[in-house]
């Protein structure tokens, strides 16, 4: 098939040797917060697969933005580890991308050093959280660990930084008036509430000068009433093309309110429960009202795109899109469209050699399903893609009794996932 996927393009800096990009999917591979040899074979096995760039995921710029066990935290101990996955991923033709961010609302006490803000101090039902108000002090200090996470970066070897802005994380917090309550200058009109954004970027570009490629993942809409919608988020992009970002992920869905918006389909509310075996508040809420708190949304191949070209439409910088690509005639078709690039995150969950095997002819398809089970387990330091578990009744049993029974029936094993990944399918 004749596509622009395998043609070389810029990205700030960078040439990358095609247009794919693995994108943002949390690994789980960080005992400690720090990089571990998974995470760096992980990112060795899609960068020797094709694709041009490989975009570690969710690294905390400070240690008030962690939410989860097994997640990086960008600091100087942690420096060493990224070099060794940097290296790995240049000796495999890539380029590497880390992505930096703030959680805010979603910090998790245990590991965040008993801090949990916000830019208002409202309930946060998943946590559970009651984040305090953020004073200006301390949104000037996110500010600047910013601008150090990208200094770094740069040191870890890292070509590009991908600043998350997006799926309800702080700068999306900021932006959305669902959970920016705040009557200061960091409040109610769009100029106030993108202010932190735009000295979050202007710390950015200051410290990435010439030499790292800086893209922003941000929310085409929040996905719920009283969230972000397009007439801003527009606004939003045309902001940050303006202060010069060298490229745009357009993405969706608020973590805290509408989680199944960034990807959708159906959450294995089940799996998940059983992943979270130590949390006392998430795994009873999960069995109860799992499906009410994650509510599904039915999947379509590029599913983002008709939002994504109203963006394309309205501005001029490279635009990367990301959202339920499995296919290389979709992948053909969004970037016929103008994007210039790509990111995908399950099918290379799935198969890091994807776009080895779209370019070699070998597929012209993922096998994901969008079953979402690689989701639901990446809490437990497990994010697999299940259909390569040799696990029976992955759904039913406990992650603790995965690896003993993982020898007996691995012919089961296969039968019962293919039936689970149809039945979370929508
Ligand atoms: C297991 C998993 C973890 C994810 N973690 C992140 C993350 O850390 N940061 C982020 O911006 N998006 C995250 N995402 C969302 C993906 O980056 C992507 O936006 C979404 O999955 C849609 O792309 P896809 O259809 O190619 O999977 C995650 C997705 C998955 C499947
Ligand atoms: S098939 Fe399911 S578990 Fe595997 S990558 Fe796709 S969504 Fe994740």
């Amino acid at each position: 098939m004749d596509t622009p996927l395998f043609t070389p393009a810029k990205l700030g800096p960078l040439t990358l040797r095609n247009r794919s990009i693995r994108a943002a999917a949390f690994e789980g591979m960080s005992p400690g917060h720090m990089v571990s040899d998974d995470l760096i074979d992980y990112h060795r096995a899609v960068s020797a697969g094709g694709v041009a760039m490989t975009t570690v995921a969710y690294a905390a710029v400070s240690q008030s933005g962690l939410s989860f066990d097994h997640q990086l935290w960008l600091r100087k101990e942690a420096v060493p580890g990224l070099k060794k996955l940097t290296d790995a991923v240049h000796a495999e033709g890539s380029f590497a991308a880390i992505q930096i961010g703030h959680c805010g609302l979603m910090a998790k006490k245990s590991v965040s050093g008993g801090l949990c803000f916000a830019p208002s101090g409202k309930f946060n039902l998943y946590g559970p959280t009651w984040p305090k108000t953020m004073t200006r002090e301390e949104i000037k200090s996110v500010v600047t660990d910013f601008g150090r996470a990208v200094n770094l970066s740069r040191e870890a070897g890292f070509d590009g930084v991908e600043v998350h802005a997006g799926h309800g994380y702080l700068i999306s917090q900021f932006l959305s008036l669902y959970t920016n309550k705040r009557k200061d200058e960091y409040g109610e009109s769009f100029e106030n509430r993108t202010r932190f954004m735009r000295e979050v970027i202007q710390e950015v570009m200051k410290a990435a000068g010439k030499d790292i490629t800086v893209v922003v993942k941000m929310n085409l809409r929040d996905g719920f009433h009283g969230g972000m919608e397009m007439d801003e988020s527009i606004e939003v992009a045309r902001l940050l093309e303006s202060e010069g970002v060298h490229g745009l992920v357009l993405s969706g869905g608020f973590v805290s309110k509408a989680p199944m918006h960034v990807m959708r389909g159906r959450m294995p509310v089940d799996v998940m429960a059983a992943a979270l075996k130590k949390d006392k508040w998430m795994k009873p809420m999960l069995k109860w009202f799992g499906s009410m708190l994650m509510k599904p949304e039915p999947f379509s191949e590029g599913y983002f795109l008709e939002d994504a070209l109203k963006v394309r439409d309205a501005l001029t910088l490279p635009l990367i899109y990301v959202g339920g690509l499995v296919s290389l005639e979709k992948i053909g078709e969004v970037l016929g469209k103008g994007f210039e690039f790509v990111q995908i995150a399950r099918a290379l969950i799935n198969d890091p050699a994807f776009i080895n095997k779209l370019k070699s002819g070998e597929i012209t398809r993922s096998d994901c399903k969008h079953s979402n089970y690689c989701i639901a387990v990446m809490y437990s330091g497990k994010m697999k893609c299940f259909q390569h578990v040799t696990t029976p009744y992955a759904c039913l049993i406990k992650p603790s009794k995965w690896s003993s029974t993982s020898s007996i029936f691995p012919t089961v094993t296969k039968c019962a996932i293919r039936f689970f990944d149809t039945r979370n399918t929508l």
